[in-house]
């Protein structure tokens, strides 16, 4: 188990792109389980490997272990893209371990599917729904330099300060 150092708002390091992911060595698995690890411990759902300074098109998430006690299933998805798009869109509240304390509503699709490759290189699909769907949004966007509060819409949404109820963070 191994914790690494987390990149915050303010780091341009947030705003690049992240590179394709070419061959799945140990490295990339001890990235993945130390992003696992660093997510876990900061109570997030997801994590980009940019947030721990890595330039590379990885994420992790488990949108499942919300609350003391459920099981994990902690999910990797290496080089993934979201290939289609529901024309439905849900409106949540999002936050972000690269943007302690700040909550936003954000507009995201309320379906999406996946491509990916898994840490046993083999290329998956899936589709998602709900807080899943939203997660998975939120960490490809990273990938491409893009965070949460790029995508809210003042119009939409009022700004809110840090509510006093616990969240998880992104
Ligand atoms: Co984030």
């Amino acid at each position: 188990m191994a914790i690494r150092e987390l990149i915050y708002d303010g780091n341009k390091l947030l705003l690049e792109k992240s590179e394709e992911i070419k061959v799945i060595d140990e490295d990339i698995k001890k990235l993945a389980q130390d992003m696992l690890d660093t997510m876990y411990k900061y109570d997030g759902l997801g994590l980009a490997a940019i947030q721990v300074g890595k330039k590379l098109r990885m994420i992790v998430y488990d949108s499942t272990y919300i609350e003391e006690g459920a099981k994990k299933r902690p999910v990797i998805m290496i080089n993934p893209k979201i290939v289609w798009t529901s024309k439905s869109k849900v409106l949540v509240e999002e936050g972000c371990l690269s943007f302690p304390d700040v909550f936003e509503d954000v507009e995201r699709f309320e379906k999406v599917k996946v491509e990916y490759i898994g840490i046993d290189s083999k290329k998956r699909i899936k589709s998602v729904q709900g807080i899943e769907a939203v997660v998975i949004q939120h960490e490809t966007d990273h990938l491409d330099g893009i965070v949460f509060l790029d995508r809210v819409d003042k119009k939409k949404t009022k700004n809110k300060k840090n509510d006093s109820k616990k969240e998880r963070k992104k």
